[in-house]
């Protein structure tokens, strides 16, 4: 039997009549050389508290399989902000950074490695004033960015330069169309432009600046916010405009006739407000009506992690008071989603529509001596686990989210690589993006568990988040995160119905909840092998504090 201990004023004492007395006999050094190591070891959990594991069962129900975890929701969103597009892709074919046709060689490297499925491009606010014909041909038209920093838009990156990066990356492309300051005719020349196969005066001029093949065009968003920056339109004047992008706005590229036609997305809403309420709303009984003339496949929604506008937390140098509010903030994502789905079932119980998040993410203050209107943050491990939780929300909603595009992809809000002239680094979000490419297109599992709960200060939040899907390549993937920053946790998966033999995966984490990588030090935030063990339809692992961990089991 082995000694009890008690902790009392800090010191340990053992309760066990005939022990501790130092001065006892010989017999009984074995049982005082136990309470000594007993002792050290209860000092040591007295030094150090948080060193003490919790556990997490889960239960993964693979008879019960969910929808597909459509891979858009790993899409991305590079608008003309800051060095999103120039430096951060385009650096010009005479640059001394290696590029192909001006765009960057590493930055295409790093992004194939995620298997990004579209790229919204070329806004946000931006696309509400973006007139197309100034980026294509010889000679470009300079022009101004009023809405980010008011800079000059040289228009050197333009629709066949997207084209090349996306194809350069291996995505596709979602185009979104100026209804703001544009007119449904401009838009319509510019889908036939990009993809008309027959002769037509566009396609020629298309095909005069170098690419005879029609493009594909994968998405359409018809408009950007235009309940604010694009254009501050009630519901129903936006419904009227809608209706005619719809219908007039058409992809000529005869692959896209049947088969992966163009899919239209229209302007959501951006918040649970009444006006957003009322926006969905009218969008959505507007699509309940709809006759053969115009349809729509997507209702966008943007909802940033901001905690209170304007953004002022900081990206880099906090603690773990921010760390908490932030990740307890982004958790309302999912209310949100539950809030519009609902109002889209009632006009579309079918869920032909899908709900698209087209722009998603942490939004902080402008990093100290940097352009505020270029939106430039830092990346740590907080907004990793922003990300996982993120991405798991729309998993578990995968059935109404077909689709969602992080801010931004490079150099701006939540980026994947920070760029600095010649360097580029990864950001810890990027890693999380390569962790979960084997959810893309898997089906859902359900998962079944009691997170517990963290608490720092007044803010609470589930301790530990967990979805599991079965893969393409016919495994089961789980992923776990634990929010908690001090906490490490025991992760017990029953998954009946398995016979588990092997599982392996990756974590990642970090010395500090602010932690990041830098040009000098890229990996201090990088994902590394976890031991994990599957044994009798059960898989066991422990998760490292503040950690986003991913596991395949054989
Ligand atoms: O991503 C930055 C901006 O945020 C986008 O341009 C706009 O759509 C949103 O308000």
């Amino acid at each position: 039997m082995a000694p009890t201990l008690v902790y009392e004023s800090g010191t340990v004492i053992c309760r066990r009549q005939r022990m501790c007395n130092l001065a006892s006999s010989l017999t009984h050094l074995r049982e005082v050389a136990n309470c000594l190591a007993l002792a050290i070891l209860a000092s040591v959990l007295l030094a150090a508290p948080f060193a003490v594991a919790q556990k997490v069962e889960l239960s993964v129900d693979v008879s019960q399989p969910g929808a597909k975890i459509d891979r858009s929701i790993f899409g991305q969103f590079a608008e003309h902000l800051g060095h999103g597009i120039y430096e951060g892709i385009w650096v010009g074919p005479g640059s001394s950074i290696p590029n192909t046709r001006g765009i960057r060689n590493d930055v295409v490297a790093a992004l194939k490695q995620l298997k990004v499925p579209n790229v919204r491009w070329p806004g946000g606010c931006f696309a509400d004033e973006y007139h197309w014909r100034n980026g294509i041909g010889p000679q470009r038209v300079v022009t101004l960015n009023p809405n980010w920093g008011g800079v000059i838009e040289p228009n050197t990156f333009g629709t066949h330069e997207f084209m090349d990066f996306i194809d350069q990356i291996g995505s596709q492309a979602y185009i979104s169309v100026n209804v703001g300051s544009g007119t449904v005719r401009e838009a319509a020349d510019w889908l036939e432009y990009m993809t008309a196969a027959q002769p037509t005066t566009l396609e020629n001029e298309r095909a005069a600046n170098g690419h005879p093949d029609p493009y594909r065009v994968a998405k359409l968003g018809i408009g950007n916010e235009s309940w604010d920056c694009g254009g501050n339109m009630s519901a129903d004047y936006y419904v009227d405009q809608l209706k005619r992008y719809s219908r007039f706005v058409r992809n000529y590229n005869p692959a896209q006739e049947h088969e992966q036609q163009m899919t239209k997305v229209a302007v959501g809403p951006g918040g649970d407000e009444p006006r957003f309420i009322d926006w969905t709303e009218t969008v959505m009984k507007a699509y309940q009506h709809h006759g053969w003339s115009w349809d729509i496949d997507g209702l966008s929604m943007h909802s940033y992690t901001v905690v209170k506008w304007p953004p002022s937390f900081k990206s880099m140098g906090f603690g773990e008071a921010e760390y908490a509010q932030i990740l307890k903030s982004t958790l309302d994502m999912d209310k949100l989603i539950k809030t519009h789905s609902a109002i889209m079932d009632k006009y579309d119980p079918q869920k032909r529509v899908a709900l698209i998040i087209d722009e998603w993410g942490a939004w902080y203050a402008p990093l100290p001596d940097s352009n505020p209107g270029f939106l430039a943050q830092q990346n740590s491990l907080r907004d990793a686990i922003l990300a996982a939780l993120n991405l798991n929300i729309f998993a578990r909603h995968a059935d109404r989210v077909r689709g969602a595009n992080i801010a931004q992809m490079i150099n701006v809000l939540q980026a994947m690589i920070l760029t600095d002239k010649e360097k580029m680094v990864l950001t810890p979000t990027y890693y999380v993006f390569r962790m979960y490419v084997p959810f893309q297109d898997a089906t859902f599992v359900p998962v079944a568990f009691d997170p517990g709960s963290y608490t720092q200060g007044d803010t609470t939040l589930p301790r530990a988040d967990a979805i599991a899907a079965k893969g393409k390549d016919g495994k089961l993937w789980v992923e776990v995160t634990n929010v908690d920053p001090t906490k490490s946790v025991e992760v017990e998966f029953n998954l009946p119905g398995l016979s588990a033999k092997s599982a392996a995966g990756e974590t990642l984490t970090a010395p500090k909840v602010d932690s990041i990588n830098t040009f000098d030090s890229p990996n201090t935030v990088i994902p590394m092998p976890i031991a994990a063990k599957a044994q009798g339809g059960k898989l066991t692992l422990t998760l490292e504090p503040k950690s986003v961990t991913v596991v395949s089991v054989e």
